[in-house]
Parts: C-alpha cells; sequence; structure tokens
C-alpha cells in the first residue's frame, strides 16, 4: 500500500485509524494501544516527582517514500500546520520519492584527564596501551562485542593542559548514551594510573561528526512553478550567508525531526544539540541545501548527524512510542536515521516553499484560529464557523471567540 492517501486530513480519527492499521498491518492489540494512557505508577518509575502525565497530540505524516519503501510516520507536536506541511513537503518529492544514507553508529565517549606531570609522556602510554584499553572497555558490553562492535579506537587532544582522551564505539543499533558511559568510567581508572594523572568527566559526546545522515529528493519544478523554485534556491543562499535566517531554517528541519522524536519517545534535546553543534562547525550554516536542475525541478538535500536507537531507551517503556515504531515499520538504527533526515529535509521544503510562495500566516492563522475556538469550548462544525469569523473579522482572540460560540449555541 503506498502513503498517498487522499484527504487523509478530513478524515475521521477512526477513519485514520483504520487506514493506519491496513498500512502498517496492525493487530487488535496495537489498536487498543491508540487509547492507552501511561499510568502514574510507570510514569513515576521513569521519572522523579510526577504528578501528573501531559498530553501532546500524535498525528501522521503522509507521503513519504524513502529508498523505495512507503511510510506513515507519527509526528507528535504542539504547533499546527507542521504535520499537514511535511506531508505536504513529501508529496512534492514524488513519484521518486526521497533517498537517503545513513554512516553508520560509530559515537565518542571523553575522558577529561587533569594534573598531567608529562602529558607527551601520557599520550605515548595510553597509545601503547591502546588495545588493553579497548578490551576493557568491550567486557562492558557482550552484545557488542558479539557483534564485533563495541570500543574502536582511541584520540587525544588537548585542552589547555589537559588531556581529552575520545573512545570511538560502534554502538550499532542503541542511541548509546549508556554503554559508552559505562565503558568510559570502566576505563578511566587504569587511564589514571597509566598516566598518574585525574580523571575528572567522563561522558559521551552527544555531537555525533562520525553518524552522518546524508538524504535528498528532487521536488517537481511543475507542481512548484518556476519562480518558487527559483526563489526557494534563493531563501536557501540567504540562510547561508545570514546566521538569523539560518537558525529559523534549522528550527523548520527540527520541527519535523523532533516531532519523530517524541511520538517514539527519544531525547529530542540530544538531537538539538548535535544538529545545532554540527550546524555551527566553522560558522553556523543551514542543514539543507537547495538547487534547480536542468529540467527546473528543485533539488534538495540534507546532512545532518543523527543518533538514535532501535534498541535500549525510553521507547520500550511506552507503548505508543513502541506503537509508533510499528507503524513506521523501522527496524533498524540507520533505517530510522533515514527517516528522521527525510522529514527535516521534506518540514524544511515545505516552510521554504509556502515562504517562497504565499507566506505561512494565511494557512498558519487558519489552524490557530480553530484552536482558539476549540479552547473556547467550540467542537464539531462549530469549530470553523468560529475560526472563519474570527477570520474574516481579522480578530482572533479568545475572548473573541468565547462570543461566537456563546451566540452561535445560544447558550
Ligand atoms: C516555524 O515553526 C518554522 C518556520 O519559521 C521555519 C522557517 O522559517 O523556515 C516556518
Amino acid at each position: 500500500m503506498d502513503s498517498i492517501i487522499h484527504n487523509f486530513h478530513k478524515m475521521s480519527v477512526e477513519e485514520r485509524r483504520e487506514i493506519i492499521r491496513e498500512f502498517s498491518n496492525l493487530s487488535v492489540e496495537d489498536m487498543k494501544v491508540m487509547d492507552y494512557r501511561m499510568d502514574l505508577d510507570t510514569a513515576s518509575n521513569m521519572i522523579e516527582n510526577v504528578y501528573t502525565i501531559m498530553d501532546y497530540p500524535v498525528g501522521i505524516a503522509t507521503n513519504f517514500r524513502v529508498n523505495g519503501k512507503e511510510y506513515m510516520i507519527p509526528m507528535s507536536i504542539e504547533e499546527p500546520s507542521v504535520i499537514a506541511a511535511c506531508s505536504n513537503g513529501a508529496r512534492y518529492a514524488r513519484p521518486d520519492g526521497f533517498i537517503a544514507y545513513s554512516t553508520g553508529s560509530f559515537m565518542r565517549g571523553e575522558i577529561e584527564l587533569y594534573d598531567v606531570p608529562d602529558p607527551n609522556k601520557a599520550i605515548i602510554k595510553i597509545m601503547q596501551n591502546k588495545e588493553k584499553i579497548l578490551e576493557m572497555a568491550n567486557t562492558r558490553s557482550k552484545t557488542l562485542s558479539s557483534m564485533e562492535k563495541g570500543a574502536k579506537s582511541i584520540e587525544i587532544h588537548f585542552v589547555n593542559n589537559e588531556l581529552i582522551i575520545n573512545i570511538i564505539i560502534d554502538v550499532a543499533d542503541a542511541m548509546g548514551a549508556n554503554i559508552i558511559n559505562t565503558m568510559l568510567e570502566y576505563v578511566s581508572g587504569y587511564i589514571e594510573e597509566l598516566t598518574d594523572s585525574r580523571a575528572n568527566l567522563r561522558i559521551m559526546s552527544n555531537l555525533t561528526t562520525e553518524r552522518i545522515t546524508y538524504a535528498y529528493a528532487k521536488f517537481d519544478g511543475k507542481m512548484l512553478g518556476p519562480e518558487t523554485v527559483d526563489r526557494i534556491v534563493r531563501a536557501s543562499e540567504f540562510a547561508k550567508n545570514d546566521i538569523y535566517r539560518a537558525t529559523t531554517h534549522n528550527k523548520g528541519i527540527m520541527n519535523g525531526i523532533d516531532a519523530v522524536l517524541l511520538a517514539t519517545m527519544n531525547d529530542f534535546r540530544a538531537q538539538e544539540a548535535n544538529s545545532h553543534a554540527y550546524a555551527s562547525i566553522g560558522g553556523y550554516k543551514p542543514l539543507t541545501d537547495y538547487q534547480k536542475d536542468k529540467e527546473g525541478n528543485l533539488i534538495g538535500s540534507i546532512k545532518v548527524p543523527v543518533a538514535v536507537g532501535t534498541v535500549g531507551g525510553a521507547t520500550k517503556t511506552s507503548k505508543k512510542a513502541m506503537l509508533a515504531m510499528k507503524i513506521m515499520g523501522i527496524d533498524n538504527s540507520s533505517e530510522f536515521s533515514n527517516i528522521l533526515a527525510c522529514v527535516g529535509l521534506a518540514q524544511n521544503f515545505a516552510a521554504l516553499r509556502a515562504l517562497a510562495a504565499e507566506g505561512i500566516q494565511q494557512g498558519h492563522m487558519k489552524l490557530h484560529a480553530r484552536n482558539i475556538a476549540i479552547a473556547a469550548g467550540a467542537s464539531g462544525k462549530l469549530i470553523d464557523t468560529v475560526a472563519s469569523e474570527m477570520i474574516s473579522k481579522q480578530s482572533i482572540s479568545y475572548t473573541y471567540a468565547l462570543e461566537l460560540v456563546k451566540k452561535f449555541t445560544g447558550e
């Protein structure tokens, strides 16, 4: 089944669920999870001082085809327009869809050595015992060792008069934070002994320059029109040369990536830090690039470090996050990274398209007005009636919405 679903946005929640069930071959048990609420006990075991559980809406982005496979993509976000824009962005990349590639799962852990009496001797000592350090680290994960993954190499650099030991670890399908930190803490005592110095921090780095994802799409020039193609290329140059614009441009990319990370209960802060730090290497730049090809199509690409896992992590604690993974049908970390990069590219393209063509406020205000109408107590058809009235009077406010709800319901 392909992921182009006509009028998906106009369907009822039940109709949408039925399509998702069919698309992802969900079981009766899976369907029940859609109405499941995490209980306070589970929540209290996850974090501290729990008093309630937050409600974030979760929607589905349609139209995605990545490396020849169709995807429906769960996204959780409080901002209207994002999911509609993302789906719309993916539609322009059809029929070919996106292609994407992830480089693998090498991560970096850092040990900060201070009070190093003889740093140049210390470097040699560490390098002479490199194999032993790596072997020691690898005793911490039987799983990684059995897959011939795990700690692979050591890099050392100076920061002022401290020695920073980086251990490069292939974490396979994990995000890797826990195993990296465990390995670092385990080997740091031996490194202290070898170098007669002291270890301060022992922590993974959230900048994953060895775990990069590339994605590419050809956005249809005929659908866009030549003027919009040119304006998007122009906007891309603007972002390359203006940090204020680049920040907003990348924020738009993260709208999509974070929403998928939230729906799958992954650490979106780690990904935010990763993306922005990477964008700032050599001066803050946009993570995407756009060019026009000879046929007038818009060629979009993204290069972004993505560190996500499909094993371990909080996903397993949440039935809904597990269901989101099942809906996407993802089974390894590279595939997941590919999807995230494609969502980021589609999201960014959709924002640029709207900004370069009609502007985003028109669509955005419509959804915003609907939200205000709902907050003021409108339901069913009344939501659109109240929203349209507010837009036509150019007065979108909660007080006015309350007034209109009263007027239309006669209450
Ligand atoms: C809003 O959340 C995101 C945008 O500002 C992104 C952009 O300007 O590219 C629309």
